[in-house]
Protein backbone atom coordinates (compact mmCIF):
# COMPACT_ATOMS: atom_id res chain seq x y z
CA UNK A 1 0.00 0.00 0.00
CA UNK A 2 1.38 3.31 -0.87
CA UNK A 3 0.56 6.49 1.48
CA UNK A 4 -0.71 9.09 -1.11
CA UNK A 5 1.46 12.69 -0.53
CA UNK A 6 -0.57 16.00 -1.82
CA UNK A 7 1.65 18.59 -1.70
CA UNK A 8 1.11 22.43 -2.37
CA UNK A 9 2.99 24.31 -4.79
CA UNK A 10 2.71 27.69 -3.50
CA UNK A 11 4.83 28.73 -7.03
CA UNK A 12 6.00 33.04 -6.60
CA UNK A 13 2.89 33.57 -4.09
CA UNK A 14 3.08 34.22 -0.49
CA UNK A 15 5.32 36.98 1.18
CA UNK A 16 6.29 35.83 4.70
CA UNK A 17 3.19 37.42 6.15
CA UNK A 18 1.07 35.64 4.01
CA UNK A 19 2.90 32.59 4.88
CA UNK A 20 2.04 33.30 8.22
CA UNK A 21 -1.50 33.65 7.40
CA UNK A 22 -1.73 31.07 5.36
CA UNK A 23 0.05 28.12 7.61
CA UNK A 24 -2.36 29.08 10.80
CA UNK A 25 -5.39 28.85 8.69
CA UNK A 26 -4.40 25.26 6.89
CA UNK A 27 -2.74 23.58 9.61
CA UNK A 28 -5.69 22.54 12.13
CA UNK A 29 -7.50 22.13 8.92
CA UNK A 30 -5.44 19.21 7.94
CA UNK A 31 -4.11 18.08 11.56
CA UNK A 32 -5.94 14.22 11.12
CA UNK A 33 -5.05 13.94 7.47
CA UNK A 34 -4.49 10.26 6.37
CA UNK A 35 -1.78 11.47 3.39
CA UNK A 36 1.40 13.18 4.02
CA UNK A 37 1.41 16.75 3.34
CA UNK A 38 3.65 18.74 2.31
CA UNK A 39 3.68 22.85 1.45
CA UNK A 40 6.50 24.24 -0.97
CA UNK A 41 6.88 27.14 -0.63
CA UNK A 42 9.10 30.42 -2.02
CA UNK A 43 12.62 30.31 -0.48
CA UNK A 44 12.33 33.20 1.33
CA UNK A 45 9.24 31.33 3.36
CA UNK A 46 11.00 28.10 4.38
CA UNK A 47 12.64 29.42 8.07
CA UNK A 48 8.95 30.76 8.74
CA UNK A 49 6.75 28.25 7.12
CA UNK A 50 9.28 25.18 9.49
CA UNK A 51 8.73 27.36 12.45
CA UNK A 52 5.03 27.47 11.94
CA UNK A 53 4.52 23.84 11.24
CA UNK A 54 6.69 22.62 13.98
CA UNK A 55 4.40 20.21 15.88
CA UNK A 56 2.41 19.50 13.08
CA UNK A 57 1.57 17.15 9.95
CA UNK A 58 2.86 19.79 7.65
CA UNK A 59 6.14 19.12 5.99
CA UNK A 60 7.90 22.12 4.50
CA UNK A 61 9.46 21.65 0.95
CA UNK A 62 11.49 23.99 -1.65
CA UNK A 63 10.89 24.65 -5.08
CA UNK A 64 14.39 23.92 -6.24
CA UNK A 65 18.05 22.80 -5.10
CA UNK A 66 20.94 23.76 -6.97
CA UNK A 67 23.09 20.73 -8.02
CA UNK A 68 26.71 21.86 -6.68
CA UNK A 69 27.16 22.30 -2.92
CA UNK A 70 28.56 26.31 -3.03
CA UNK A 71 30.14 28.83 -4.75
CA UNK A 72 29.95 31.21 -7.86
CA UNK A 73 25.94 30.16 -9.10
CA UNK A 74 24.16 33.30 -8.43
CA UNK A 75 20.25 33.09 -7.91
CA UNK A 76 21.24 29.40 -6.50
CA UNK A 77 20.24 28.03 -3.02
CA UNK A 78 22.01 25.69 -1.66
CA UNK A 79 20.87 21.96 -0.49
CA UNK A 80 22.67 23.18 3.19
CA UNK A 81 20.96 25.93 3.12
CA UNK A 82 17.66 24.75 2.50
CA UNK A 83 18.26 22.40 5.27
CA UNK A 84 18.80 24.88 7.49
CA UNK A 85 16.15 26.95 6.68
CA UNK A 86 14.36 23.91 7.53
CA UNK A 87 12.55 22.17 4.07
CA UNK A 88 12.82 18.28 4.21
CA UNK A 89 11.00 18.38 0.63
CA UNK A 90 12.35 19.60 -2.44
CA UNK A 91 10.64 20.31 -6.03
CA UNK A 92 12.70 19.93 -9.01
CA UNK A 93 12.37 20.00 -13.05
CA UNK A 94 8.95 21.38 -12.53
CA UNK A 95 7.41 22.25 -16.13
CA UNK A 96 7.58 26.16 -15.12
CA UNK A 97 11.21 25.63 -14.54
CA UNK A 98 12.05 23.85 -17.69
CA UNK A 99 9.84 26.12 -20.04
CA UNK A 100 11.31 29.13 -18.72
CA UNK A 101 14.33 28.92 -17.05
CA UNK A 102 16.20 26.53 -19.08
CA UNK A 103 15.94 23.21 -16.71
CA UNK A 104 16.52 20.16 -18.85
CA UNK A 105 16.83 16.68 -18.14
CA UNK A 106 20.66 16.78 -17.07
CA UNK A 107 20.18 19.74 -14.67
CA UNK A 108 16.84 17.75 -13.55
CA UNK A 109 19.55 14.82 -12.91
CA UNK A 110 22.09 16.58 -10.96
CA UNK A 111 19.73 18.18 -8.98
CA UNK A 112 18.30 15.17 -7.81
CA UNK A 113 21.32 13.67 -7.39
CA UNK A 114 22.35 16.42 -4.43
CA UNK A 115 18.56 16.17 -3.11
CA UNK A 116 19.28 12.67 -2.31
CA UNK A 117 23.07 12.95 -1.00
CA UNK A 118 21.94 15.78 1.43
CA UNK A 119 18.59 13.77 2.28
CA UNK A 120 16.04 15.29 1.27
CA UNK A 121 12.13 13.84 -0.22
CA UNK A 122 12.46 14.96 -4.04
CA UNK A 123 9.83 15.22 -6.34
CA UNK A 124 10.36 15.33 -9.31
CA UNK A 125 7.94 16.82 -12.58
CA UNK A 126 7.56 15.35 -15.82
CA UNK A 127 4.84 15.64 -18.26
CA UNK A 128 4.37 16.55 -21.94
CA UNK A 129 3.00 19.84 -23.64
CA UNK A 130 -0.24 19.96 -25.32
CA UNK A 131 1.37 19.41 -28.86
CA UNK A 132 3.35 16.49 -27.71
CA UNK A 133 -0.06 14.97 -26.68
CA UNK A 134 -1.90 15.33 -29.62
CA UNK A 135 0.90 13.92 -31.92
CA UNK A 136 1.00 10.98 -30.21
CA UNK A 137 4.21 11.94 -27.56
CA UNK A 138 2.67 11.36 -24.52
CA UNK A 139 4.30 8.28 -23.49
CA UNK A 140 7.50 9.23 -25.07
CA UNK A 141 8.49 12.32 -23.60
CA UNK A 142 7.84 11.02 -19.99
CA UNK A 143 10.11 8.00 -20.75
CA UNK A 144 12.95 10.42 -21.62
CA UNK A 145 12.20 12.84 -18.86
CA UNK A 146 11.88 9.78 -16.47
CA UNK A 147 15.13 7.96 -17.63
CA UNK A 148 17.41 11.38 -17.80
CA UNK A 149 16.13 12.29 -13.94
CA UNK A 150 16.95 8.86 -12.77
CA UNK A 151 20.24 8.49 -14.63
CA UNK A 152 22.79 6.99 -12.18
CA UNK A 153 20.73 6.84 -9.62
CA UNK A 154 20.67 3.61 -7.72
CA UNK A 155 17.36 1.65 -6.86
CA UNK A 156 18.32 2.14 -2.81
CA UNK A 157 17.82 6.37 -3.65
CA UNK A 158 14.55 5.82 -6.22
CA UNK A 159 12.63 4.51 -3.55
CA UNK A 160 12.99 7.64 -1.71
CA UNK A 161 11.85 9.87 -4.68
CA UNK A 162 8.24 10.87 -5.58
CA UNK A 163 7.09 11.43 -9.16
CA UNK A 164 4.48 14.03 -10.30
CA UNK A 165 3.11 13.39 -13.60
CA UNK A 166 1.88 17.00 -14.48
CA UNK A 167 0.67 17.28 -17.81
CA UNK A 168 1.64 20.95 -19.48
CA UNK A 169 -1.28 21.93 -20.71
CA UNK A 170 -3.38 20.97 -17.52
CA UNK A 171 -0.94 23.66 -15.34
CA UNK A 172 -2.94 26.39 -14.27
CA UNK A 173 -5.31 25.91 -16.74
CA UNK A 174 -8.47 24.87 -15.22
CA UNK A 175 -8.38 22.23 -17.83
CA UNK A 176 -7.63 18.46 -15.49
CA UNK A 177 -6.64 16.06 -17.52
CA UNK A 178 -9.04 13.06 -17.47
CA UNK A 179 -9.27 10.70 -14.42
CA UNK A 180 -8.51 8.26 -17.10
CA UNK A 181 -5.63 10.39 -18.88
CA UNK A 182 -4.04 10.52 -15.62
CA UNK A 183 -4.44 7.05 -14.34
CA UNK A 184 -3.41 5.32 -17.85
CA UNK A 185 -0.16 7.88 -17.74
CA UNK A 186 1.17 7.47 -14.61
CA UNK A 187 0.40 3.45 -15.21
CA UNK A 188 2.78 3.99 -17.61
CA UNK A 189 5.55 6.31 -15.92
CA UNK A 190 5.68 3.56 -13.37
CA UNK A 191 5.97 0.92 -16.08
CA UNK A 192 9.50 2.65 -17.16
CA UNK A 193 10.44 3.28 -13.49
CA UNK A 194 9.76 -0.74 -13.48
CA UNK A 195 12.24 -1.49 -16.00
CA UNK A 196 14.73 0.72 -14.68
CA UNK A 197 14.62 -0.63 -11.28
CA UNK A 198 12.24 -3.13 -11.18
CA UNK A 199 8.59 -4.66 -10.16
CA UNK A 200 8.88 -3.70 -6.11
CA UNK A 201 10.69 0.00 -6.37
CA UNK A 202 8.21 1.02 -8.85
CA UNK A 203 4.77 -0.65 -6.86
CA UNK A 204 5.92 1.27 -4.24
CA UNK A 205 7.13 4.28 -5.45
CA UNK A 206 4.76 7.62 -4.97
CA UNK A 207 3.39 9.20 -8.16
CA UNK A 208 0.96 12.15 -7.65
CA UNK A 209 -0.92 13.67 -10.63
CA UNK A 210 -0.39 17.71 -11.17
CA UNK A 211 -2.73 20.30 -13.04
CA UNK A 212 -5.33 22.07 -12.23
CA UNK A 213 -5.91 19.55 -9.35
CA UNK A 214 -8.47 21.04 -6.97
CA UNK A 215 -11.58 20.51 -4.61
CA UNK A 216 -14.19 19.01 -7.38
CA UNK A 217 -12.14 16.49 -8.96
CA UNK A 218 -9.79 15.17 -6.46
CA UNK A 219 -12.46 12.32 -5.31
CA UNK A 220 -12.55 11.28 -9.61
CA UNK A 221 -8.72 11.56 -9.43
CA UNK A 222 -7.59 9.92 -6.29
CA UNK A 223 -9.97 6.84 -6.75
CA UNK A 224 -7.72 5.52 -10.28
CA UNK A 225 -5.41 2.95 -8.51
CA UNK A 226 -2.17 4.42 -9.93
CA UNK A 227 -2.51 8.21 -8.52
CA UNK A 228 -0.90 8.26 -4.91
CA UNK A 229 -1.43 12.12 -4.27
CA UNK A 230 -1.14 15.32 -6.23
CA UNK A 231 0.93 18.51 -6.65
CA UNK A 232 -1.33 21.62 -6.34
CA UNK A 233 -0.45 24.61 -7.57
CA UNK A 234 -3.67 27.29 -7.37
CA UNK A 235 -5.52 25.55 -5.14
CA UNK A 236 -3.19 25.26 -2.65
CA UNK A 237 -3.08 29.06 -2.04
CA UNK A 238 -6.62 28.91 -0.11
CA UNK A 239 -6.57 26.89 3.22
CA UNK A 240 -10.26 25.63 2.70
CA UNK A 241 -9.80 24.35 -1.06
CA UNK A 242 -6.42 22.77 0.16
CA UNK A 243 -7.70 21.56 3.17
CA UNK A 244 -10.13 19.70 1.27
CA UNK A 245 -7.83 17.90 -1.31
CA UNK A 246 -5.76 16.54 1.55
CA UNK A 247 -8.63 15.56 3.47
CA UNK A 248 -9.76 14.07 0.54
CA UNK A 249 -6.72 11.59 -0.03
CA UNK A 250 -7.01 8.57 1.94
P1 LIG B 1 -2.01 24.08 -10.79
O1 LIG B 1 -0.43 23.86 -10.70
O2 LIG B 1 -2.62 23.21 -9.73
O3 LIG B 1 -2.23 25.56 -10.53
O4 LIG B 1 -2.42 23.67 -12.15
C1 LIG B 1 0.10 22.60 -10.47
C2 LIG B 1 1.59 22.67 -10.55
O5 LIG B 1 2.12 23.39 -11.41
O6 LIG B 1 2.31 22.01 -9.76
Amino acid sequence: MRKPIIAGNWKMNKTAAECRELITALAPKVKDAKCDVVVCVPFTDIALAAELTKGTNIAVGAQNIAWADNGAFTGEISAAMLNEAGATYVIIGHSERRQYFGETDKTVNARLVQALKNGFNPIVCVGEMLAEREGGKTETVCRTQVVGAFEGITAEDAAKVVIAYEPVWAIGTGKTATDEQANETIGYIRSVVKELYGAKIADGMRIQYGGSMNAKNVDGLMAQDQIDGGLIGGASLKPDDFAYIVNAAK
